[in-house]
This record gives C-alpha cells, structure tokens and sequence, in this order.
C-alpha cells in the first residue's frame, strides 16, 4: 500500500511531512540541519545570530513572567484522545475574513527582519504565500510594503502549477495569498492614510492595529545592550517602510537624513497613547480606503476589552500579550482566551496569539475557541537558521504536528470537532522546562 495515495481532503495531507523527512535521513542520508524541538530551537538561534538580533527576537519584559504564564497556560490544559475515529482525511481549513485558508495558522507580524536574515520580511512573506496562510506585514518592518506584496504573491505563484495549497483568497482580491497590514499609529494621520492606502493598494486587506505597544516594554535583556537597531549609524535597518513612504519622506524626510530615529519615533514606537475616542475615525478611514473590510484590534486581554472593540465596530481581535514582551506579570494570553470567547465568540473572530510553539498548543487555542492562531518566533528562529528554507522547514513541521496531533488524537475537522469537549483542565500544572530527549 502506497502510504503517499490518501483521498484528498479540503486540506493537504501535511502529516506527509513527517514521511518526507524520513524518507530522506533513510534512503539518502540527509538529516534535517537543525532541531524543531521549541526549546532546542530557540538555543541554537543564539549560535545562528548576532547577541543584538538574538536577543531582540526573544527579549522579554521584566523577568520574563509573562513569557512563562503563556507557556505554563498552555500546560494546564490537556487533550483527551479519542479512539476508533475515522481521521483518514483531515479538515483543517477555516474561513478567514472572507479567504478559506488551509490551515488556521497565520504569520504574525513582525518587524525589523532583516536581523534575522538578509532578506527580511521577504521570506516569510513569500513561505506564507507558499503555504496559502495569511502574512501579516508588521509597520516596523524592514522592507517596503510594496516588496513584501510581490514575495508574498511569488510565493503563492510558485506552487500554483504543483497543485497549489488549498487556499482560497477572496473573491475580488488583487492578491495571489491573504495578507493583513498590522498598523502601527502615530499621531500624524496624513502618514497613516498613506500607509493605509499603500497597504490596500498592494493587496492586504484587513487592518490590524496594535493597541498594547504606544512603546516597548521594559526588556532588560535590550538594555543591557543599547539594542535599538533604529538609533544605530547608518540608520536604515528597520526604517526601509518608512523611507519607502511618501507622505512620510515630504514631511520628515530632511529630518530623517540627520536623525535615523525619526521614522521609529515619530510613526512607531512613540510612547504617546492612542485611546478608544480615536478608533471611530480610524475603522471609518480603513473602511473607506478599503471598501469595508475588516478591522482588527490587536493586544486584547480582557472580556470587557473585547466587547468594546466589537461595539465600536471591529470584525476582529488579536487575543495577545505580544508574547510577553509588554508587561511583566501578566496573565498568560490562553488563560484569558475562554472568557473572552465566551464574551465574544459568536460575535467576531478571534485570533490567539502568544506562546504557540507546536500542533498540540494549536489545537488547545482552537478548542478554547480561537478561529485561528499566530505564530511569530517560531519562524524568525526557523529563517535565523536557514533563511527561506529554515523559514519553510518549521512551518511545515507545525502544519505537520497539528495534522497528526488531529489524525493521532482522533479529531479529524478542526471546525466540527475541535471544541472545549477535547480538554481537560489541569489545575495544578506547572510547566516543565527543558525535560525531554536531546541528541
Ligand atoms: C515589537 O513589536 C516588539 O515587540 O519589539
């Protein structure tokens, strides 16, 4: 029997994967470069970067609580496997703001990734249009929007004549692969009328504004190192999306030439909150640039933060705590997910973010009630290792671990199947650090 001949299913069959990689360490000797294990991952960056991008990739706030509570979050909650289940075929796809995505998974947004590796954004926007998931551009990127739209469209052609990936973009849409434009608000607005209109015009079609990062958190690891790439001579790592704006460049462009912070300080991380007043007038100018699409907040921790956002009218929230590099000591993102979802569930769609790292932390979010999820250190580790093929190495082996956690634990359709029915909750849990086989 031909393992590889499996009935087609809405999703591919990325358990293969796994096979794949087998195949190749036993009849032909080559082993994968790196480990995907999360906690060897991370390890083997540090030797892959230099101590200013390892340390921005994985910077924490405070003494990095925050960063353990979304971990242990996830160890408090366990998977109730079920037998004798039909999982020949697996449904993981979603619908998305109007795409059908093969998997819930999207990239998140991420900046300055060009310290990760020479081509930045570039390549995880061209591995997510690969893959048909959603890439999600960060403001404080180190590529222009307008790159990162043709990495992204290449990716998806790239695959076209092989099948493709199972991804449908919505009907209407000038782009090959879903793609999200993550917002940044300074407090110029001719400067984010025209970010918004470039993202539009390139093909992204949600906005997703950051609410929980006016400026960065208190990162010891950061100061300890001065690590501020922007304030660095010559200055243009991380501020290529502003440079490459020109509503940005005739008003500052003079002061930009004597000061390389102007971009960062001024349209980024300025330290001067925005409040809910002004979100009206922001959903109304996104909805008129993009005709309607959908609005998301980013950064949302609490039920009656969630309610508000939808009542002023967002068709979405990020469920985050930016990875832990905000505030020190706060809950963990998955403890907060189930009474937000109970708040809002029905109502908006709910993206989880924060701490993800394998299948089973997936399918926990998803069966807690996010629509879908986002990974981001994941992949920087992944294209710090190896660039594009690093990048695309540990985002198949996620979209594999989630595949065969559903095939192995008896789950075949993340939407009919995956609920709150598939865990146990365990009070007690603390999450173990570092306690599995290593080569
Ligand atoms: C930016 O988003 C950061 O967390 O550094």
């Amino acid at each position: 029997m031909d393992p590889t001949n499996k009935a087609k299913g809405p999703s591919p069959h990325y358990s293969l994967y796994q096979r794949e990689i087998f195949r190749q360490g036993g009849t032909e000797g080559k082993l994968p470069h790196f480990s995907v294990h999360p906690d060897e991952l991370v390890e083997s960056t540090k030797k892959k970067l230099s101590d200013r991008a390892y340390f921005y990739a994985n910077s924490n706030a405070g003494l990095g609580w925050t960063d353990r509570a979304n971990r242990e979050a996830f160890y408090s909650w366990r998977i109730i496997p079920r037998m004798l289940v039909d999982t020949n075929v697996r449904d993981l796809s979603v619908e998305l703001f109007g795409h059908r995505i093969p998997a819930p998974i999207l990239f998140a947004p991420i900046g300055i990734n060009k310290l990760y590796s020479p081509e930045g954004e570039l390549i995880p926007a061209k591995i997510a249009g690969e893959l048909g998931l959603p890439y999600c551009l960060s403001t404080a990127a180190s590529s222009s929007i307008e790159d990162v739209a043709a990495a992204n469209d290449s990716g998806a052609s790239s695959i076209a004549s092989d099948g493709g990936n199972y991804c449908q973009v919505r009907a209407g849409s000038n782009a090959q692969s879903p793609r999200f434009f993550q917002l940044y608000m300074g407090h110029d607005d001719d400067v984010t009328m025209s970010l918004l209109e470039r993202a539009w015009k390139s093909g992204f079609d949600v906005c997703m504004l950051t609410v929980d990062t006016w400026q960065l958190g208190w990162r010891p690891t950061d100061i300890n190192l001065a690590n501020y790439v922007f304030y660095y001579p010559p200055g243009t790592t991380g501020n290529e999306l502003g440079a490459s704006d020109p509503v940005f460049m005739r008003k500052y462009g003079d002061e930009l030439k004597n000061d390389s912070g102007k971009w960062i300080d001024s349209s980024v991380w300025h330290g001067k909150a925005h409040t809910w007043e002004k979100m009206p007038w922001l959903i109304k100018q996104w909805k008129r640039i993009s005709g309607g699409r959908p609005f998301v907040i980013k950064g949302i921790q609490s039920a009656e933060d969630a309610l508000k956002a939808y009542e002023i009218g967002c068709e979405g929230i990020v469920v985050t705590n930016h990875a832990g590099r905000q505030v020190d000591g706060a809950v963990g993102s998955l403890e907060v997910l189930p009474e937000i979802v109970d708040a809002v569930g029905d109502k908006m769609k709910i993206i989880f973010d924060s701490g993800i790292r394998t299948g089973s932390d997936v399918f926990k979010a998803l069966a807690l009630g996010a629509h879908a999820v986002q990974v981001g250190r994941l992949y920087v580790w992944g294209m710090a290792h190896e660039g594009e093929a690093g990048c695309r190495h540990v985002m198949k082996s996620l979209l594999a671990d989630l595949d065969i956690t559903m095939t192995v634990a008896g789950y075949p359709s993340i939407t009919r199947d995956v609920n709150r029915k598939a865990l146990r909750r365990n009070e007690s849990g603390v999450y173990p650090r570092g306690e599995h086989a290593k080569l």
